[in-house]
């Protein structure tokens, strides 16, 4: 079969590295892809929400399958854009449909599900600025740190931890007033949770569901988790916290009520659940979901499924998931991050990486990554993941350290300390 992959990032190299190695497929084309998708498959220079052009081009390559990426195409209706066309309607889109991105799309939304199908999650209210006064007494009963949440789509970055009540006070009002245009003219105020966290990806066609490998992300830009907030600097799996008893309570409690209560609520849902987790005295809770798989954390999971993945897929599309076998890895597998010096505030592109041919015993997965005149060269924040199988965590990360040092480019930055936290 042909499969075209929409994005561009670590993720989608990660999810095409997968997907190649599957018999099933012919020709693999990533929209738009980067330097890295461009060795294994064919990059097609179209923007992941242009859906015309994706059309156009799924019916002259005669694809039979559309792997989505990131979640803005989804959050778009990317899944009902193809389901609503006769010429493409018969053509799985892996994804859910657009109401069913709407658990990304809009934190309200997400909150009043987890609310309705009594699934573990902090306590909240949501906010427009006409209910400013509401708000602030909502915040006077909570107790700090205050958690507020853009209601929209806001690029990672919409969400403040604040310890001062006045300050507080002062970013909702701002928010409200659209520091973060249209997402944020709704806010959700939560109660904060004080834990450790893991990423847990649900594959489901609507009915069954799959739980795949669990993850740690590292989000924080310095080392012992300090600094600003990234897209992630590095990841791990298994998760030695997330034992047998806690991911049965989180199947119990979390994957199960959210696969039924999509199907209460007539949601059409075929595809990944990602699943932001807070372990809070050993009780599993939800921080937040995403539609789509995590990012670095994909750079880890791929390589801890052993069963071929585009059966899997075809499972979701067919509705038949439920006869597929999911087998995984024993092994560690870990991921660190290159980024560019300044990241994840302002950083220079174009900067030509080499020593990629000198990298062995890991897999390089590229992220902000161009081909330019056979050069490799920088393209973005977060660069290219360096993912490593290892007996133990240690084994693992020693692979990809030493691999980190081998890949040069100007102001290169990694976390030394990835996976610091767990045993
Ligand atoms: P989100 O975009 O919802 O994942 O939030 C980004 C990050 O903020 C999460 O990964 C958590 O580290 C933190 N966070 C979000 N909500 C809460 C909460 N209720 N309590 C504590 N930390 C939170
Ligand atoms: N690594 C977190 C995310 O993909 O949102």
């Amino acid at each position: 079969m042909n499969i075209l992959l929409l994005g561009n990032g670590g993720r989608e190299s990660a999810l095409a590295w997968k997907i190649k190695q599957s018999n099933k497929v012919n020709d693999l084309y990533v929209a738009p892809g980067n330097a890295g998708t461009h060795l294994i498959a064919n990059n097609i220079n179209l923007s992941a929400t242009d859906f015309p052009s994706i059309k156009e081009f799924v019916l002259n390559n005669s694809i039979d399958m559309v792997v989505v990426g990131p979640e803005e195409p989804l959050v778009k209706g990317i899944y009902d854009f193809f389901i609503n066309d006769e010429e493409i309607k018969n053509i799985p889109v892996i994804g859910p449909s657009k109401l069913g991105a709407e658990l990304e799309g809009s934190k309200d939304f997400a909150k009043q599900f987890m609310v309705r199908h009594n699934i573990p999650t902090a306590k909240y209210k949501s906010f427009t600025l006409s209910q400013l006064d509401d708000a602030y007494h909502f915040l006077e009963e909570l107790e700090a740190p205050y958690v507020l949440k853009a209601d929209g789509l806001a690029a990672g970055k919409g969400v403040l931890i604040i310890n001062d009540i006045e300050e507080a006070k002062r970013e909702l009002k701002e928010m409200l007033s659209g520091m973060f245009g249209d997402a944020s003219k709704t806010v959700v105020i939560e109660e904060f949770l004080s834990g450790i966290e893991c990423s847990v990806f649900v594959l489901t066609d609507g009915e069954s569901y799959k739980i795949l490998p669990v993850a740690k992300d590292y989000k924080r830009i310095g080392e012992g988790d300090t600094g600003l907030n990234t897209g992630g600097m590095g990841a791990v799996s298994p998760v030695s916290f997330a034992d047998k008893s806690f991911m049965e309570k989180v199947e119990q409690r979390i994957v199960i009520p959210t696969i039924e209560g999509l199907k209460k609520d007539n949601i059409t849902y075929k595809g990944f659940i990602f699943l932001g987790l807070i372990e809070v005295k050993g009780e599993p809770m939800v921080i937040e979901y995403n539609v789509r798989m995590g990012d670095p954390e994909t750079e880890v999971v791929m390589l801890r499924i052993k069963s071929d993945f585009v059966s899997l897929l075809e499972g979701v599309a067919t509705k038949n998931l439920k006869d597929k076998v999911l087998e995984i890895d024993d092994r560690y597998a870990v991921t660190v991050m290159l980024v560019s010096g300044g990241y994840p505030g302002s950083y220079e592109k174009d900067k030509e990486m080499t020593g990629l041919d000198q990298v062995h015993d890991s897999i390089l997965f590229h992220a902000g990554t161009k081909l330019s005149e056979n050069k490799v060269l920088t393209n973005g924040g977060r660069v290219i993941a360096i993912s490593s199988y290892g007996k133990t965590k240690d084994d693992a990360l020693s692979l990809s350290f030493k691999n980190a040092d081998k890949i040069l480019f100007d102001k290169k930055y990694y976390r030394k300390d990835i996976g610091f936290d767990l045993k």
